[in-house]
């Protein structure tokens, strides 16, 4: 097996580094904390870690509005935690991604203030200034629900600058060659200290040009495919994973030609359609998205996940399918954000166990590399009384005790408040009393993990749907080399028997996750499958 393809095989694990674990108790998780949990996030059966991002900031944006690329935050720590976080990490065999916000910089950046401060410094054409707030009207506006424009107006300068997120997030502008290469030497700075790769952030807009919706251009896969070519000769192993939120179509391209742009990406479209295909109780959502996902070629992978630090984005679904989903899923008001909804995974499934699994069943099955959003492997609960996404940022919950194990800062220090509900509180979920229990969400996670890593068919295998009448399930085979995997979802909430026409096989298929064994009698595979259930079949 090509182990350089490391990627494929892997599970990954989104950990906002604030807030996991605080060792020093200012209320603030922090990278030695990071480090304190490092077996934990092995013993659960992740590969790779990926790190919001880390860097100075204002924190307007959670730290996507970087002020210095070349260092960590302070309350987070120093660059020394941070190689030791590296050291750590890769003596466990676990690999670090981090964050790489090309798009954007805060406005508290010294080239913004620079730029703003004087127009004919240097720094002036690091951003993208009109005298006019009617340029590029095609492009969308993406934070909905607080920008009415993409252009904030700059009193000091007299000018607009451009910002496709927060007015706080001037964008940076790559016809300037000076921009291309300070980037180049970002990513230079944190791959010589050892990370492993980069989410690269919000990668469709880095260019704008009149007439367009000033997304996915040729001169943005240009610039994207000079970055692959920089890691291909200098850092060879390193990956690039894309965040474009896209239809598939639109994110094939970042795959590049030939391996020549990004090694990973997430699928967007797939993301609500599990969620859909949940709450429907059929398939039908996922065969047709499924139907619109290419393959990728061997070097390429899909990123799978169900929830992550944002919204559950609602962009690429149909109009009709996203009021569903609101009213399905975001019946308060409160719960919806620009075009998503921001909730936990979860609260989202009802804080029904097999609801749960049943979509990590998918998630860990379906042609990809799968990422857990931290929290998630516990059923974390949100807190929707809190700003923007923060519901979903709360402190990890690792016991019962006061501050969940988080932090011994007074609680009114903790950068957010812990989740404290009846259903979601410390008392009720944390990681200690499921680790205790062996019938806990967390064991199901871990056990789920483990099996899958046992077999490369799941992150590098061919995809193919099983011919299945019933549309309550879900059914598809895995195929590397001699490996073959029938996997069955039952997506609805009552039992149905099926039959599934199948060679005869000498011996019984195996449940890679219970041990159980199923027989093909009369070249009839027949299951009896309760509600929610699922199968891997090998
Ligand atoms: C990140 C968001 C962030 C935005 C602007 C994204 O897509 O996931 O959390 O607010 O980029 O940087």
């Amino acid at each position: 097996m090509d182990h350089t393809l490391w990627y494929k095989d892997a599970v990954f694990y989104e950990v906002y580094v604030r807030a996991f674990h605080d060792s020093d108790n200012d209320g603030h998780g922090d990278l030695r904390g990071m480090i304190e949990k490092l077996d934990y996030v092995k013993e659960l059966g992740v590969d790779c870690l990926w790190l919001l991002p880390i860097y100075p900031s204002p924190l307007k944006d959670d730290g996507y509005d970087i002020s210095n690329f070349y260092d960590v935050h302070p309350t987070y720590g120093t660059l020394d935690d941070f190689e030791e976080l590296l050291e750590e990490a890769h003596k466990r065999g676990l690999r670090v991604i981090m964050d790489l916000v090309l798009n954007h910089t805060s406005n508290m950046h010294p080239w913004f203030r620079a730029a703003r401060a004087n127009r004919n410094s240097i720094f002036r054409d690091y951003y993208v200034w009109s005298d006019s707030s009617l340029k590029y009207r095609d492009a969308r506006i993406i934070f909905l629900d607080t920008e009415e424009s993409n252009w904030g107006w700059d009193k000091k300068s007299e000018q607009y600058y451009w910002h496709r997120f927060y007015a706080s997030q001037p964008d940076l502008n790559y016809d300037n060659p000076a921009v291309q290469a300070e980037m180049l030497k970002v990513m230079s700075f944190w791959l010589d200290l050892g990370v492993d790769g980069f989410r690269a952030d919000a990668v469709p807009y880095l260019f704008e040009r009149e007439g367009t919706g000033c997304e996915n251009l040729p001169e943005t896969h240009a610039y994207l495919k000079e970055i692959r070519k920089f890691i291909n000769e200098r850092y060879p192993g390193r990956i690039l994973l894309a965040e474009a939120n896209q239809w598939p179509e639109d994110i094939i391209p970042y795959f590049g030609d030939g391996g020549d742009e990004f090694h990973m990406g997430f699928h967007f479209p797939i993301m609500p359609r599990i969620f859909m295909s949940i709450r429907k109780e059929h398939r039908t959502q996922l065969v047709w998205i499924m139907g619109r996902t290419p393959a990728l070629t061997e070097t390429n992978q899909w990123c799978m996940f169900l929830r992550n630090h944002d919204e559950l984005t609602l962009e690429m679904v149909t109009e009709e399918e996203r009021e569903w989903m609101w009213q399905e899923f975001a019946p308060d008001p409160r719960m919806r954000l620009n075009l998503g909804i921001r909730r936990r995974l979860a609260p989202l499934l009802d804080n029904d166990h097999r609801k749960i699994m049943l979509a990590n069943s998918l998630l860990f099955s379906l042609p990809g590399s799968p990422v857990i959003y931290y929290g998630d492997e516990i059923g974390m609960g949100d807190n929707i009384s809190l700003h923007d996404r923060n519901g979903v940022r709360t402190p990890m919950q690792w016991d019962d005790s006061s501050s969940a194990g988080f932090s011994k800062a007074p609680s009114q220090s903790v950068y957010l408040p812990i989740i404290d509900d009846d259903t979601y509180g410390r008392k009720q979920v944390n990681v200690k009393s499921q680790q205790d229990n062996p019938y806990s969400l967390w064991h199901s996670v871990r056990n789920m993990i483990h099996a899958r890593k046992k077999y490369p068919a799941f992150g590098r295998g061919d995809f193919q749907w099983i011919d299945c009448e019933n549309e309550a399930i879900a059914a598809y085979v895995r195929t590397y080399e001699d490996q073959v995997i029938y996997v069955f979802n039952n997506m609805s909430a009552s039992e149905h028997v099926i039959s599934i026409p199948m060679q005869d096989i000498p011996g019984p298929l195996t449940d890679i996750l219970t041990g159980k064994d199923y027989y093909i009698q009369d070249q009839t595979l027949t299951l009896k499958m309760s509600p929610r259930q699922y199968l891997w079949l090998v």
